[in-house]
């Protein structure tokens, strides 16, 4: 899968080892940075990540920040993105299976590592179930023109 990750100034550590995890798996890794010392805007992170899934140009994307809520409120903007902040394994499943979430955002303050890897791997092979749940996930999609103002 081609993957996009990034992160802010609170999460480099866990960038770093979330993509060592991703390229070990076979994956290709679109890295937007940033390193450790540098700062950077969630918003500005969350924008490139999610426009390059929203694009199609990525299958998924993986956004850290302190808590990982200012990654997914940013990255909700972008049309076409369904994103998915969370900390627990459960959710990461569900996520998929009934949302279809594209994009995966935590907090590298808020989750330990192992949990961290286990939310990765769970939301890329966990699979979208469809079914009674293809209706809503348009629903959400028929949201994004509104944000627009279409
Ligand atoms: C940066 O200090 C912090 O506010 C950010 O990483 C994130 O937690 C915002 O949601």
């Amino acid at each position: 899968m081609k993957i996009v990750i990034g992160c802010d100034h609170a999460a480099p550590e866990y960038r770093e080892m979330i993509k060592e995890e991703l390229l070990a798996a076979g994956h290709e890794v679109v890295d937007l940075g940033v390193e450790k010392g540098e700062k950077a805007d969630y918003p500005d992170i969350a924008e490139k990540g999610a426009r390059l899934v929203a694009s199609g140009a990525c299958e998924r994307g993986i956004l850290i920040c302190g808590t990982g809520i200012g990654m997914s409120i940013a990255a909700n903007k972008i049309p076409g993105v369904r994103a998915a902040c969370l900390s627990d394994p459960t959710s990461a499943r569900l996520c998929r299976a009934h949302n279809d979430a594209n994009v995966l955002c935590f907090g590298q303050r808020i989750v330990g590592s192992e949990t961290a890897k286990e939310l990765v791997a769970v939301f890329l092979s966990t699979p979208f179930e469809g079914g009674r749940h293809a209706g809503r996930v348009m629903k959400i999609n028929a949201l994004d023109g509104e944000k627009h103002g279409a």
